[in-house]
């Protein structure tokens, strides 16, 4: 992480977990356990029955709600998906899109860039995930699916908004696996997103953004990623279902010494 030039993002995804009830219980554990300092912004995405307990009992805290995924339609008849309005009415202020668990389901490069657009123009963060399958990773193609990933999803972006995406760089192989990427391979890729970002718009820009990493990131393993320089935070699965665990991440992003 660079501290200077962005900001260090811890964010959980919660994935198809806890009801409402067992959202306000973490919530206000989490509360009263919840690191002082202001090193990082800290987002929580949860399912969507779970947004308005979660504003609702985070609304004094520096953690921003998010959501899990978003329909890139304005409104109409797409029955049981969510519109990006709704999101931000609800107290929204992040939103994942593209997770390789959603890709799975038959999310497209298309339907991602969509979405991408679709949050921006709502005034939502997108956190924006790409990465590699282990297949991908043996056969040395690894940068090259990763490039076209972010081009792809990038795709009508302008200049003023690229700075309000966040990327995470997830190695499907290592989500929920408890096999981590080691550091110098997390830095790698997420050098590697910020050179096609430079590119695509400019050097001020690349460094500007948050790259965040996720797959299996624990308590354990978080100072040694964050301490990369083109790592800015973590995108959390299973660690962020536990307050103590979150809080402990939180604290690795907050050491003076990154
Ligand atoms: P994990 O999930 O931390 O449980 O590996 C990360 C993610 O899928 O975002």
């Amino acid at each position: 992480m660079n501290r200077k030039y962005r900001k260090t993002v811890i964010a959980g995804n919660w994935k198809m977990n806890k009801t409402p009830s067992e959202t306000k219980e973490f919530m206000n554990a989490f509360k009263s356990i919840m690191p002082k300092g202001r090193w990082c912004d800290v987002a929580l995405c949860v399912p969507a029955v779970c947004i308005p307990v979660a504003v609702r009992t985070m609304r004094e805290t520096r953690v921003g709600i998010g959501a899990e995924n978003v329909n890139a339609n304005p409104s109409g008849a797409y029955t049981g998906e969510i519109a990006a309005n709704m999101l931000v009415d609800a107290g929204c202020k992040y939103v994942i899109i593209g997770h390789s668990e959603r890709r799975a389901m038959g999310e497209t490069d298309a339907d991602v860039n969509a979405k991408v657009l679709a949050a921006l123009e709502a005034g939502l963060i997108p956190i924006m995930c790409c990465g590699e399958t282990l297949e991908q990773r043996e056969a040395g193609i690894t940068a090259e699916w990763i490039a076209m990933q972010i081009k792809s999803g990038l795709q009508g972006v302008s200049e003023e908004k690229i700075r309000k995406v966040i990327i995470a760089y997830e190695p499907i192989w290592a989500i929920g696996t408890g096999k981590t990427a080691t550091p110098e391979q997390a830095e790698q890729v997420c050098e590697g997103i910020r050179t096609v970002v430079r590119k695509l718009y400019s050097s001020k820009n690349a460094r500007a953004i948050s790259i965040l990493y996720g797959g299996s990131m624990n308590e354990k393993n978080a100072y040694e990623l964050l301490a990369q320089p083109d790592i800015d935070g973590g995108l959390i699965g299973g660690a962020s279902l536990v307050p103590e665990k979150f809080v402990k991440i939180i604290e690795a992003a907050n050491q003076p010494t990154l």
